[in-house]
C-alpha cells in the first residue's frame, strides 16, 4: 500500500475539533474542571443535582435554584405503563445497556416535544431524561430477576433514588456519599467518544434522544464506559490479591488490554481516580471486605512499575460499586444516568453555535473500474 500524503490521525489523536466552555481537561497537570470548577472540590462539596445544574446553566445554583431543579427532576421521574411494558418485554438477558438505550428511544417517540430541536424543548427533554433514566435501568434489571419495578419516591435524593429504585431501599449515607461522588466523577469530560457521537448526531439537527442513543450506544464498548465492567469481571477472575501480580504478567505475556488502565489524553494519571479510589476504599472499610482494593492496589503499582501506565477512573469505580451492591452490569448504565447531564450540556452547546461535523478520508480501496456482466464475474 502506498504511503499517504495526507495528515490522517487515526483516532482523530491529538485532534481539536471545536470549542467548548463545559468542561477543561488538562492531561499537563492531571486536573479536570467543570464550568471551571475542579472535579475533586465538586465531589466533595456538592450534591449531583448541584453539578447536574452547573453544567446545564453554567453556573452552581442557589438554594431555591436548588430547590427547584431538585422538584422538577422528582416530579419526572416516573415511567408511562407503556414503556414499563416495553422494559417487560424486553428479552431476557439483554444487556442493561441494551435496555437503557432501546428505553431512551422509546422515551423519545413518547415524549410530547420529541421533534422541538429548540434550545427550551431541549433542555426539558434533557430534564426528563435525568429524571427517568434511573426508574428505566432498575426496572429492566429487575425485571431480568422477576422482580416488579420499584415505584419513584419524589422525597429521596437523585442518588437515593437510584438505590431505592434497583434494591427498594436506601443504604446508609456514607454509601449514597459515595456513589454520588461516583456520579459527579462521571458526569462531564470534554470531547470523548461518547460525548463526540452525540455532538455529531446533534450537528445533523436531529433531536436529544437521537443523541443519547448514540452516546449510550458509544458508551458501552470496552475501551469507554464498558471498562467499569470489565475491571469488575478482571478483579473477580484473579479473585485473591496473591494472584494479581502473576495475573498481571500473563496478560503482558499475551500483549493483552488491562482493563481500567491507559486514557487517550491523560498519560500521567486520570484526574478522578485519587477521589474515586478514596471513595472506593470507605466503601471496602463500610462493607469489611479488602480484598478488591488490596488487588487494586497491586496491579496499579504493577502497572505503573512495568508500563508506566496509569489507572483510569473505571478502575476504581468498578470494586466501588461491587461493595455498593450493584450487579456487574448494572456499572455501565449508572455512568449513563450520570453522563445525561455532559451529553445534554454539549448537545445545547453544539446546537447554539452548529456546523454539521463531517470530516473526510483518504481512499484506499480498489482503482477505478468498469462493472462486470454476471456473466463476466468468475
Ligand atoms: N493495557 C495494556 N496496555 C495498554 C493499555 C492497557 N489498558 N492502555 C494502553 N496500553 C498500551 C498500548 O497498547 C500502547 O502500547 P504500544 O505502544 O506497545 O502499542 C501504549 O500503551 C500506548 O497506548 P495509546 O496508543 O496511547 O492508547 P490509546 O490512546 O489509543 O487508547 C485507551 C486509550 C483506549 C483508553 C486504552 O488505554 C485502553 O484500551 N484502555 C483499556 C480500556 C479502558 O480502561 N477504557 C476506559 C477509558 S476511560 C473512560 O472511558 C472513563
Amino acid at each position: 500500500m502506498s504511503e499517504s500524503k495526507t495528515d490522517i490521525r487515526k483516532g482523530l489523536v491529538g485532534v481539536v475539533a471545536d470549542v467548548t466552555a463545559v468542561s477543561k481537561v488538562m492531561p499537563e497537570t492531571n486536573s479536570l474542571t467543570y464550568r471551571g470548577y475542579p472535579v475533586q472540590d465538586l465531589a466533595e462539596n456538592c450534591s449531583f443535582e448541584e453539578v447536574a445544574y452547573l453544567l446545564w446553566n453554567g453556573e452552581l445554583p442557589n438554594a431555591s435554584e436548588l430547590a427547584d431543579f431538585r422538584a422538577e427532576e422528582a416530579a419526572e421521574r416516573a415511567l408511562s405503563p407503556a414503556l414499563h411494558e416495553v422494559i417487560r418485554a424486553f428479552p431476557h438477558g439483554a444487556h442493561p445497556m441494551d435496555a437503557i438505550r432501546t428505553a431512551v428511544s422509546f422515551m423519545g417517540m413518547e415524549d410530547p416535544e420529541a421533534g422541538d430541536v429548540s434550545e427550551p424543548a431541549t433542555r426539558r427533554k434533557a430534564m426528563r431524561l435525568l429524571a427517568k433514566i434511573p426508574g428505566a435501568i432498575a426496572a429492566a434489571h429487575r425485571a431480568t430477576k422477576g422482580e416488579a419495578p420499584v415505584a419513584a419516591d419524589p422525597s429521596l435524593s437523585f442518588a437515593e433514588s437510584f438505590f431505592h429504585l434497583v434494591f427498594g431501599r436506601v443504604p446508609q449515607p456514607e454509601v449514597v456519599k459515595a456513589f454520588d461522588v461516583s456520579l459527579i466523577l462521571y458526569a462531564e469530560h470534554g470531547f470523548n467518544a461518547s460525548t463526540f457521537t452525540a455532538r455529531t448526531i446533534t450537528s445533523t439537527g436531529a433531536d436529544l434522544h437521537g443523541a443519547v442513543v448514540g452516546g449510550i450506544a458509544a458508551l458501552k464498548g470496552p475501551l469507554h464506559g464498558g471498562a467499569n465492567e470489565a475491571v469488575m469481571h478482571m478483579l473477580s477472575e484473579i479473585g485473591d490479591p496473591a494472584r494479581a501480580v502473576e495475573w498481571l504478567q500473563s496478560r503482558f505475556d499475551h500483549r493483552a488490554l488491562v482493563m481500567g488502565f491507559g486514557h487517550r489524553v491523560y498519560k500521567n494519571g486520570d484526574s478522578r481516580v485519587p477521589t474515586m479510589t478514596k471513595y472506593a476504599e470507605r466503601m471496602a472499610e463500610v462493607v469489611g471486605d479488602r480484598r478488591w482494593m488490596e488487588m487494586s492496589r497491586l496491579l496499579a503499582a504493577e502497572m505503573l512499575a512495568k508500563k508506566n501506565i496509569h489507572p483510569n477512573l473505571d478502575f476504581p469505580a468498578g470494586p466501588a460499586y461491587h461493595l455498593m451492591g450493584f450487579d456487574i452490569p448494572l456499572f455501565t448504565p449508572i455512568f449513563v444516568a450520570s453522563r445525561i447531564t455532559g451529553w445534554a450540556a454539549h448537545v445545547i452547546e453544539q446546537s447554539a453555535d452548529n456546523r454539521l461535523i463531517r470530516p473526510l478520508s483518504e481512499y484506499t480501496g480498489a482503482a477505478q473500474r468498469s462493472v462486470p456482466s454476471m456473466a463476466h464475474r468468475g
